[in-house]
Protein backbone atom coordinates (compact mmCIF):
# COMPACT_ATOMS: atom_id res chain seq x y z
CA UNK A 1 0.00 0.00 0.00
CA UNK A 2 1.59 3.46 -0.76
CA UNK A 3 1.38 5.31 2.52
CA UNK A 4 3.03 8.04 3.20
CA UNK A 5 3.50 8.72 6.46
CA UNK A 6 5.37 11.75 8.27
CA UNK A 7 4.95 11.48 12.02
CA UNK A 8 5.77 14.09 14.47
CA UNK A 9 5.77 14.16 18.33
CA UNK A 10 1.80 13.19 18.11
CA UNK A 11 -0.44 15.65 19.98
CA UNK A 12 -3.06 12.86 19.56
CA UNK A 13 -4.77 13.85 16.03
CA UNK A 14 -4.22 12.07 13.18
CA UNK A 15 -4.67 12.89 10.11
CA UNK A 16 -5.61 10.47 7.13
CA UNK A 17 -5.54 11.88 3.92
CA UNK A 18 -6.99 9.72 1.17
CA UNK A 19 -6.48 11.49 -2.38
CA UNK A 20 -9.01 10.22 -4.91
CA UNK A 21 -7.59 12.08 -8.05
CA UNK A 22 -6.99 10.35 -11.47
CA UNK A 23 -4.02 11.58 -12.03
CA UNK A 24 -0.73 12.32 -10.16
CA UNK A 25 0.08 15.32 -8.40
CA UNK A 26 -3.32 16.60 -9.67
CA UNK A 27 -4.51 19.84 -8.17
CA UNK A 28 -7.02 18.75 -5.51
CA UNK A 29 -3.62 17.41 -4.04
CA UNK A 30 -1.92 19.99 -4.13
CA UNK A 31 -4.38 22.37 -2.53
CA UNK A 32 -4.25 19.67 0.13
CA UNK A 33 -0.57 19.62 0.54
CA UNK A 34 -0.90 23.21 1.15
CA UNK A 35 -3.53 22.84 3.66
CA UNK A 36 -1.63 20.24 5.58
CA UNK A 37 1.83 22.57 5.62
CA UNK A 38 -0.44 24.61 7.75
CA UNK A 39 -1.23 21.44 10.63
CA UNK A 40 0.90 22.04 13.60
CA UNK A 41 3.94 20.21 14.53
CA UNK A 42 2.86 17.24 16.65
CA UNK A 43 -0.61 15.92 14.59
CA UNK A 44 0.19 13.22 12.91
CA UNK A 45 -0.11 12.93 8.68
CA UNK A 46 -0.65 9.93 6.63
CA UNK A 47 -1.41 10.07 2.14
CA UNK A 48 -2.78 7.36 1.00
CA UNK A 49 -3.26 7.73 -3.01
CA UNK A 50 -6.01 5.47 -4.08
CA UNK A 51 -4.96 5.02 -7.37
CA UNK A 52 -1.94 3.23 -6.36
CA UNK A 53 -4.23 0.65 -4.69
CA UNK A 54 -4.91 -2.70 -6.25
CA UNK A 55 -8.84 -1.91 -4.89
CA UNK A 56 -11.24 -3.70 -6.76
CA UNK A 57 -15.17 -2.56 -6.74
CA UNK A 58 -16.83 -2.86 -3.59
CA UNK A 59 -18.80 -5.95 -3.48
CA UNK A 60 -21.97 -5.79 -0.74
CA UNK A 61 -21.38 -9.42 1.40
CA UNK A 62 -22.43 -7.71 4.27
CA UNK A 63 -25.48 -10.32 4.67
CA UNK A 64 -23.85 -13.13 3.59
CA UNK A 65 -19.90 -13.32 4.96
CA UNK A 66 -17.68 -12.77 7.85
CA UNK A 67 -16.82 -9.37 6.87
CA UNK A 68 -13.20 -10.19 7.01
CA UNK A 69 -11.41 -7.34 4.07
CA UNK A 70 -10.90 -9.34 0.97
CA UNK A 71 -7.44 -8.27 -0.52
CA UNK A 72 -4.46 -7.03 1.40
CA UNK A 73 -5.46 -2.97 -0.04
CA UNK A 74 -8.63 -3.36 1.81
CA UNK A 75 -7.49 -4.61 5.43
CA UNK A 76 -4.47 -1.48 5.26
CA UNK A 77 -6.85 0.86 3.98
CA UNK A 78 -8.98 -0.04 7.10
CA UNK A 79 -6.43 0.26 9.42
CA UNK A 80 -5.28 3.28 8.42
CA UNK A 81 -8.83 4.44 7.95
CA UNK A 82 -9.46 2.82 12.00
CA UNK A 83 -6.58 4.55 13.13
CA UNK A 84 -7.27 8.11 12.22
CA UNK A 85 -8.82 10.64 13.94
CA UNK A 86 -9.70 13.31 11.67
CA UNK A 87 -10.16 11.85 7.77
CA UNK A 88 -9.09 14.31 5.09
CA UNK A 89 -11.34 13.53 1.16
CA UNK A 90 -9.32 14.64 -1.56
CA UNK A 91 -11.30 14.43 -4.47
CA UNK A 92 -11.22 16.37 -8.10
CA UNK A 93 -14.85 17.18 -8.42
CA UNK A 94 -16.38 14.91 -10.83
CA UNK A 95 -19.58 15.30 -12.66
CA UNK A 96 -20.50 17.33 -9.47
CA UNK A 97 -19.52 14.89 -6.83
CA UNK A 98 -16.83 12.70 -5.89
CA UNK A 99 -14.32 10.76 -8.41
CA UNK A 100 -15.62 6.86 -8.36
CA UNK A 101 -12.04 6.61 -6.69
CA UNK A 102 -12.84 8.40 -3.59
CA UNK A 103 -16.97 6.94 -3.53
CA UNK A 104 -15.60 3.29 -4.08
CA UNK A 105 -13.57 3.77 -0.75
CA UNK A 106 -16.77 5.50 1.00
CA UNK A 107 -18.83 2.16 -0.46
CA UNK A 108 -16.03 0.66 1.68
CA UNK A 109 -17.15 1.90 4.34
CA UNK A 110 -20.33 0.10 4.39
CA UNK A 111 -18.80 -2.65 5.10
CA UNK A 112 -16.46 -2.21 7.47
CA UNK A 113 -19.45 -0.37 9.69
CA UNK A 114 -20.78 -4.13 9.98
CA UNK A 115 -18.03 -6.40 9.81
CA UNK A 116 -17.42 -8.22 13.23
CA UNK A 117 -14.02 -7.22 14.82
CA UNK A 118 -14.36 -3.90 12.82
CA UNK A 119 -13.60 -0.81 15.02
CA UNK A 120 -14.52 1.27 11.70
CA UNK A 121 -18.33 2.40 13.71
CA UNK A 122 -16.64 3.46 16.63
CA UNK A 123 -13.66 5.06 15.61
CA UNK A 124 -15.07 7.24 13.08
CA UNK A 125 -18.12 8.29 15.92
CA UNK A 126 -16.76 11.48 17.29
CA UNK A 127 -13.56 11.86 14.35
CA UNK A 128 -13.85 14.56 11.85
CA UNK A 129 -13.97 14.44 7.93
CA UNK A 130 -13.15 17.29 5.58
CA UNK A 131 -12.70 17.54 2.21
CA UNK A 132 -10.57 19.05 -0.15
CA UNK A 133 -11.94 19.42 -4.03
CA UNK A 134 -10.35 21.76 -7.12
CA UNK A 135 -13.24 21.88 -10.10
CA UNK A 136 -12.94 23.48 -13.07
CA UNK A 137 -15.83 25.86 -12.74
CA UNK A 138 -15.57 29.33 -11.34
CA UNK A 139 -18.86 28.78 -9.71
CA UNK A 140 -18.80 26.90 -6.41
CA UNK A 141 -22.00 26.61 -5.63
CA UNK A 142 -21.76 23.69 -8.48
CA UNK A 143 -20.00 21.86 -5.73
CA UNK A 144 -22.93 21.15 -3.69
CA UNK A 145 -23.33 18.09 -4.31
CA UNK A 146 -19.76 17.17 -3.19
CA UNK A 147 -20.33 19.29 -0.14
CA UNK A 148 -23.45 17.52 0.68
CA UNK A 149 -22.60 13.81 0.22
CA UNK A 150 -19.70 14.72 2.75
CA UNK A 151 -21.45 16.39 5.36
CA UNK A 152 -24.40 13.40 5.19
CA UNK A 153 -21.87 11.13 5.50
CA UNK A 154 -20.32 12.71 8.99
CA UNK A 155 -24.13 13.19 9.70
CA UNK A 156 -24.27 9.36 9.25
CA UNK A 157 -21.07 8.10 10.93
CA UNK A 158 -21.89 10.25 14.22
CA UNK A 159 -18.65 12.19 13.03
CA UNK A 160 -17.89 16.23 12.72
CA UNK A 161 -17.30 18.03 9.63
CA UNK A 162 -15.09 20.70 9.14
CA UNK A 163 -16.26 21.55 5.39
CA UNK A 164 -14.86 21.70 2.00
CA UNK A 165 -11.52 23.65 0.72
CA UNK A 166 -12.72 24.58 -2.80
CA UNK A 167 -10.46 25.28 -5.24
CA UNK A 168 -10.45 26.26 -8.92
CA UNK A 169 -8.39 24.90 -11.79
CA UNK A 170 -8.43 22.64 -14.73
CA UNK A 171 -4.88 21.97 -16.13
CA UNK A 172 -1.85 20.26 -13.66
CA UNK A 173 -0.90 22.41 -10.93
CA UNK A 174 -3.58 25.73 -12.37
CA UNK A 175 -5.01 25.62 -8.75
CA UNK A 176 -1.39 26.91 -7.67
CA UNK A 177 -2.48 30.18 -9.41
CA UNK A 178 -6.34 30.65 -7.29
CA UNK A 179 -4.93 32.83 -4.80
CA UNK A 180 -8.10 32.43 -2.74
CA UNK A 181 -7.72 28.86 -2.58
CA UNK A 182 -4.46 28.92 -0.98
CA UNK A 183 -5.34 31.98 1.68
CA UNK A 184 -8.18 29.72 2.64
CA UNK A 185 -5.84 26.49 2.75
CA UNK A 186 -3.78 28.12 5.25
CA UNK A 187 -6.81 28.21 8.12
CA UNK A 188 -8.76 25.63 6.71
CA UNK A 189 -7.64 22.91 9.61
CA UNK A 190 -8.04 25.44 12.47
CA UNK A 191 -11.95 26.04 11.49
CA UNK A 192 -14.66 24.86 13.58
CA UNK A 193 -15.77 21.26 13.23
CA UNK A 194 -19.46 21.00 14.42
CA UNK A 195 -20.52 17.41 15.09
CA UNK A 196 -23.01 16.97 11.91
CA UNK A 197 -26.37 16.84 11.63
CA UNK A 198 -28.88 15.89 9.32
CA UNK A 199 -31.56 18.71 8.02
CA UNK A 200 -34.10 18.59 10.29
CA UNK A 201 -32.75 16.20 12.90
CA UNK A 202 -32.08 16.79 16.49
CA UNK A 203 -28.50 17.08 17.52
C1 LIG B 1 -14.27 12.84 -15.35
C2 LIG B 1 -14.20 14.31 -15.06
C3 LIG B 1 -15.33 14.97 -14.61
C4 LIG B 1 -15.27 16.32 -14.29
N1 LIG B 1 -16.39 16.94 -13.81
C5 LIG B 1 -16.33 18.24 -13.45
C6 LIG B 1 -17.49 18.89 -12.91
O1 LIG B 1 -18.56 18.31 -12.74
N2 LIG B 1 -17.37 20.21 -12.58
C7 LIG B 1 -16.20 20.90 -12.74
O2 LIG B 1 -16.17 22.09 -12.42
N3 LIG B 1 -15.09 20.29 -13.21
C8 LIG B 1 -15.12 18.97 -13.57
N4 LIG B 1 -13.99 18.36 -14.05
C9 LIG B 1 -12.70 19.08 -14.05
C10 LIG B 1 -11.84 18.73 -12.82
O3 LIG B 1 -12.55 18.93 -11.61
C11 LIG B 1 -10.56 19.57 -12.79
O4 LIG B 1 -9.79 19.29 -13.95
C12 LIG B 1 -9.72 19.37 -11.57
O5 LIG B 1 -8.63 20.30 -11.59
C13 LIG B 1 -9.15 17.94 -11.48
O6 LIG B 1 -8.50 17.79 -10.24
P1 LIG B 1 -7.21 16.86 -10.08
O7 LIG B 1 -6.09 17.54 -10.83
O8 LIG B 1 -6.98 16.80 -8.60
O9 LIG B 1 -7.55 15.52 -10.66
C14 LIG B 1 -14.04 17.02 -14.41
C15 LIG B 1 -12.90 16.36 -14.90
C16 LIG B 1 -12.98 15.02 -15.24
C17 LIG B 1 -11.74 14.31 -15.76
Amino acid sequence: MTLDTKTQTSDGRSFLFVVGSSRADGNSELLARAAAEQLPAGVRQRWVDLNALELPDFRDGRHETDGAPATDAERDLREATEGATDIVLVSPLYWYTVSAQTKRYLDYWSGWLSAPGSEFKQRSAGGTLWGVTVMADADEVRADGLVTTLHHTAAYLRMHFGGVLLGNGSRPGQVLGDERALARAKTFFRQDAPLAVFPGAAA
